[in-house]
């Protein structure tokens, strides 16, 4: 059994891991609009990724007894001024929900929930990929400045990601 207290903060976290995989969406629009089908893909399997992780925390909470509430989903921004910006922002948001990720860790230690503690421990290790992910993403961008050719070449990189 978990507590009320912590229902209610996973919910809040299916809730981020739901609103992250519509920036990913949004960032992937942008992106095939700009002709970066590639990266486009890439979003779009990042996407499904932050619904797998909204999954794996809905079952958890289902499998303590505890009832899941699905809440509104925020719009998410659609306009981004570059390619560099779509990446940062991402980066800007992973950094965002392994805050909130280790502000659960810190509530189940706080209520002595092994059990929570034990099923969060995979979201922090996810958490370090998927920042580290970005982060290179956004260093390339930096090395590649706005030239066409090497955007061309990480178009072509990231479009290889496949889901797993
Ligand atoms: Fe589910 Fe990208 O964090």
């Amino acid at each position: 059994m978990i507590s009320k207290k912590m229902e209610s903060a996973l919910n809040e976290q299916i809730n981020k891991e739901l609103y992250s995989a519509y920036i990913y969406l949004s960032m992937a629009t942008y992106l095939a609009e700009q002709r970066y089908d590639g990266m486009a893909s890439f979003m779009k399997v990042q996407a499904q990724e932050e619904v797998a992780h909204a999954m794996k925390i809905y079952g958890y909470v289902e499998e303590q007894g505890g009832r899941v509430l699905l809440d509104a989903i925020k719009k998410p921004e659609s306009d981004f001024k570059s390619v560099k910006t779509v990446f940062q922002t991402a980066l800007d948001h992973e950094k965002y929900i392994t805050k909130s990720i280790h502000e659960l860790v810190d509530l189940a230690i706080g209520e002595k929930d092994h059990a929570t503690k034990t099923f969060l421990d995979w979201f922090v290790t996810e958490q370090v990929e998927e920042e580290a992910n970005m982060d290179q993403i956004v260093g390339k961008l930096e090395m590649i400045g706005g030239q066409g050719h090497g955007l061309f070449m990480l178009d072509g990189h990231l479009g290889q990601r496949k889901a797993h």
